[in-house]
This record gives C-alpha cells, structure tokens and sequence, in this order.
C-alpha cells in the first residue's frame, strides 16, 4: 500500500463525513502493520463536544476491533463544497496526535495531502515530547 493509495481511500472516506455545523469534511485511512485498513470520517453533533475528527475515528475503529499495531494514517481534508481535486493537505489536530501517541510508535508515518502532492511526517516530527505515563 502506497501513501497515493491511503491518500486515495482517505478521500473516499471523507465523502462519508457528517458536519452540517462546520461544513469541513475531513477522511482518513489507517494502514495496520498487518495490512488491514481502517478509514473514517469526521462525525459532528449538535452539541460540539461530541463531535470526532476523522482521524480518531479510524484509530478507535482499528483498536475495537483488535488492532494496535499500526504503520501510518493518510488524512484529507476541505470545505464540502470544493471539487476533491481542489483538496489541500489538512494535519492532524493536538487531540488526534496524543491519540496516535497512544498506540503509534514515533515513527508512524502521517500522510497529508493528496494522492498527487502530500507531505509525509513521523508522529515524532508532530509530537515532539509527548506525553505519557
Ligand atoms: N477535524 C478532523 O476531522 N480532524 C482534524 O484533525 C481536525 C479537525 C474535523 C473536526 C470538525 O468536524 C471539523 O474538522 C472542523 O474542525
């Protein structure tokens, strides 16, 4: 699995986000060391606090189904009403980031982009010092 290809079913997911308050849609795709993928979507309530960013909702979807062993996220994100050819890189938020930091190695590989033109950080690279117990 290339990162064009994660980037590629980041976007694909992404057409699945729910954010009637943002208008934002953000999809990502994670990629287990075992090969198998996990995509999601950012999913927003009326309440905002409830609200999950793409991101996380892969990572949580991979672990409640017994997955911890990750290699790398690819993530897309950009206004709903932007042709997906018209996508910029979006980069995690800090939550998403202590959320890989959980259960990513700091060499897990963030994809930011699109399958044409993407940046690729370690998760040491966009959490430096992290926190941990
Ligand atoms: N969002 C994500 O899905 N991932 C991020 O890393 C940053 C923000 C979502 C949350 C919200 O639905 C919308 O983007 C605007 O903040």
């Amino acid at each position: 699995m290339t990162a064009a290809e994660l980037l590629q079913k980041a976007i694909e997911a992404r057409r699945q986000s729910y954010s009637p308050y943002s208008h934002y849609q953000v999809g990502a795709c994670l990629l287990c060391a075992d090969g198998a993928l996990y995509s999601g979507c950012n999913i927003e309530n009326a309440a905002f606090g409830p609200t999950i960013c793409a991101e996380r909702t892969a990572i949580f979807k991979a672990v409640s189904e017994g997955k911890r062993d990750f290699s790398a996220i690819a993530i897309v994100g950009g206004p709903e009403n932007i042709e997906e050819s018209q996508l910029k890189p979006a980069y995690p938020c800090g939550v998403c980031r202590q959320v890989m930091a959980e259960f990513c190695s700091p060499n897990f590989r963030i994809y930011c982009g699109t399958p044409g033109e993407y940046e690729e950080f370690t998760l040491a690279e966009l959490l430096p010092k992290s926190f941990g117990l």
